[in-house]
């Protein structure tokens, strides 16, 4: 995080910035040294930048305790201590693959069915996507990303494996949806660049947007990449965080529809870091639909793999269908909730949010906000929202998003009442001091708007020197750490 490293000791790839974290992410920063708490300081940074599913933990650790024998390293299952910690096979436990295999038709509204066989294990969707671009690419071969996309991908696909990403680029005129007119200008760039297009990946549904693709859309790039005879890489990992309709479709249900495509193309990658908001497990998934992908996957994974432990834990927890179903559904209800108090309170301020069903965010559009409609007035934006809302959110350009003034906001990370303080502050900034001043939408903007161009204004020399720096964050920093 922001040193440099000794190059002459060090290797190329180990000094080089290929993974983008070496920018100051100030928000993440500001939340490190002045983290809020509700009684020790409330007057500190809420974190709003991490994409975590922590609103059903409840459920998760009220199953832990009815199944002691689950953990080895309880009373009731230490029996199994010694098996489990000398296996080592990579294809991993049976009863795991098998538990995963069929969670995944279950979070896919059992419209699907995965063979265990072809589950291979990474470290996280993070190891799955780096595992992927070493199987289908060579170094200076490129992929093809609608934007917004997550952060990560620069570092996952990217660093180690020297492939590069294409943006295509997606536009709010028609709620960024990822057409085949996009995807066409992409793939055309990049052959007049001589770049060798190896595939498309698409996230859904999306980080950042949390929104799901249509049928139509999924249809439409599954015949693009079949004409031109690319990969096709779906992350899917936020699959079970949609809360309401329409309904998610996976790629795999276009498939088993019958869609006319060569199916070595097709690749899933999924983890347990959203859906069941188990980050620290590491738990990823390959599901290619390639054998040849699927072996040599499996002998790359021998550097990422899940430890039984965790295996073990998870193949109980994921057995237990009546569990499962309730987790299931009862995680959606709350993301549901949450989703409709932040999103109805910021619209009583004149804040709206691009219309999602899923994720665990909202992608709210300050267009109106930017002094400048430049990515530079999008960051004087953040600063302030830092600074003095004390709410670290991230800003679209983290996303490569296109039109500067979106901010992803994280909603499920926290509980009921730090979301209420959240709100508060947002409330607060808009209408101090009287905030209890309700107003007609239009004219709230209008009040938000003026409020906020005069505190823009009178931080504005904060503002010049921050960004005349030389370690100016790189419109990419701030969400590298974010997830
Ligand atoms: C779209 C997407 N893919 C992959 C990842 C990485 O997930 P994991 O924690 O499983 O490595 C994230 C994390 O935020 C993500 O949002």
């Amino acid at each position: 995080m922001g040193f440099l490293r000794n190059q002459q000791l060090l290797s190329k790839m180990a000094t080089g910035n290929g993974h983008g974290e070496n920018s100051p992410f100030e928000g993440w920063k500001a939340y490190d040294s002045n983290p809020y708490h509700a009684i020790k300081n409330p007057d500190g940074v809420i974190q709003m930048g991490l994409a975590e599913n922590q609103l059903s933990f409840d459920l998760v650790e009220d199953w832990i305790k009815e199944n002691p024998e689950s953990s080895i390293c309880t009373l009731k299952g230490v029996s199994q201590f010694k098996d489990i910690a000398l296996f080592q096979d990579y294809h991993g436990l049976s009863a795991f693959r098998n538990a995963v295999a069929n969670f995944m038709g279950k979070v896919r509204g059992g419209k699907v069915k995965f063979n265990p066989d072809r589950i291979v294990m990474s470290g996280g969707a993070t190891g799955a996507h780096e595992t992927m671009a070493f199987c289908l690419a060579n170094p200076g071969d490129a992929f093809l990303v609608p934007t917004p996309y997550y952060a990560g991908f620069d570092r996952d696909l990217r660093w180690r494996t020297g492939v590069q990403l294409i943006p295509v680029v997606c536009e709010s005129s028609n709620g960024f949806k990822v057409t085949r007119d996009a995807l066409e200008i992409a793939y055309k760039k990049a052959q007049e660049d001589n770049i060798k297009v190896k595939g498309v990946l698409i996230t859904n549904p999306s980080n950042p947007l949390g929104t799901i693709l249509d049928r139509e859309t999924l249809k439409s790039i599954v015949s693009f990449i079949n004409e031109q005879n690319i990969h096709l890489i779906c992350d899917e990992i936020y699959a079970a965080t949609v809360f309401s309709q329409p309904d998610f479709i996976s790629i795999s249900e276009i498939l088993e529809e019958g869609i006319t495509c060569n199916l070595d193309l097709i690749h899933v990658v999924y983890s347990l870091s959203k859906d069941l908001g188990f980050p620290g497990f590491r738990v990823g998934v390959i599901y290619s639909y390639n054998d040849d992908v699927v072996n040599c996957a499996r002998e790359m994974s021998s550097l990422g793999l899940v430890s039984t432990q965790t295996q073990h834990l998870l193949s109980a927890m994921l057995s237990d269908e009546q569990f499962v179903d309730k987790l299931i559904s009862e995680s959606a209800e709350r993301l549901a909730s949450r989703h409709k108090m932040f999103t109805i309170e910021l619209g009583k301020v004149g804040i709206s949010c691009l219309k999602s069903n899923a994720g665990l965010f909202c992608w709210m559009d300050l267009r109106a906000l930017l002094e400048k409609k430049t990515v530079e007035g999008e960051m004087a934006l953040w600063r302030t929202i830092i600074e003095k809302v004390k709410l670290n959110v991230s800003p679209g350009s983290s996303f490569h998003c296109s039109e500067p003034g979106w901010f992803r906001v994280c909603f499920a990370n926290m509980d009921d009442e730090t979301m209420k303080v959240a709100l508060d502050r947002i409330i607060d900034f808009v209408f101090k001091p009287n905030k209890k001043e309700i107003m007609a939408p239009k004219k709230v903007q209008q009040k938000w708007q003026a409020n906020l161009h005069l505190r823009l204004s009178l931080c504005g020399r904060r503002h010049e020197e921050v960004t005349k720096t030389p370690c100016t964050m790189s419109p990419h920093s701030p969400l590298v750490r974010a997830t």
